[in-house]
């Protein structure tokens, strides 16, 4: 099927901090899109933590996440690093999402990036990120990678990404984002 409607982006963020600069690094891509596209950012705070026990009944939160996985074209997921992995917030997530019976994340283009005040910029945590996704099935988009390292130097009091370096970086991933959802939609 070829790609005709505007391509809608899922955002997730895998920190639930108000501050969050990998919310904020969501915020600046929302500025950043290329045309046809859209990006709605969720909240994973409602999450509850997983448990095969609660699958039956489901918890609301739960199908309303899946199915936002589901419904998207592509999902961009920014990634703190938390003990050089991701967040158990982030893990939490993908483990909801990979027992559904129709998986959401199978055969869905993801792309991955990551904010951090560390060094490294998230480079341990979107290694694991990537290999997790790829177990679930998820089309990850192999390159750019974005890793903002000393993310306190780069982004604004009111949570702007402020460095045009770092903005282009995003810019580029989001257009490769583009492009890599229309090929596997095509
Ligand atoms: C961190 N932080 C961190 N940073 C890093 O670069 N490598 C790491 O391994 C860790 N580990 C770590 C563990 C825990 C428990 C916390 C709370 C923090 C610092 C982290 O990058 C910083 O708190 C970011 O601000 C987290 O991302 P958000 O919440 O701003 O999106």
């Amino acid at each position: 099927m070829t790609q005709v409607s505007p391509i809608h982006i899922l955002g997730i963020s895998g920190s639930l901090r108000d501050a969050s600069y990998n919310t904020s690094l969501l915020l600046a891509a929302a500025e950043l899109l290329p045309p046809e596209t859209t990006l709605e950012i969720i909240d994973l705070a409602d999450l509850p933590m997983f448990d095969v026990d609660m699958e039956k009944p489901l918890p609301e939160p739960v199908a309303w996440f899946r199915e936002k996985v589901a419904r998207a074209d592509a999902v961009l997921i920014s990634t703190p690093e938390y003990n050089s992995s991701i967040s158990g917030v982030l893990k939490n997530a993908l483990d909801w999402g990979s027992r559904a019976p129709e998986p959401p994340f199978y055969g869905k283009p993801v792309a991955i990036m990551g904010a951090s005040t560390g060094i490294f910029g998230t480079a341990r945590a979107q290694v694991q990120l990537r290999q997790v996704l790829t177990h679930l099935g998820a089309l990850v988009l192999p390159k750019p990678e974005v890793m903002v390292p000393k993310a306190q130097e780069v982004f604004d009091e009111t949570g702007r990404l402020t460095s045009e370096t770092t903005r282009g970086f995003l810019q580029d991933l989001l257009i490769k984002l583009a492009d890599w959802t229309k090929r596997v939609n095509n």
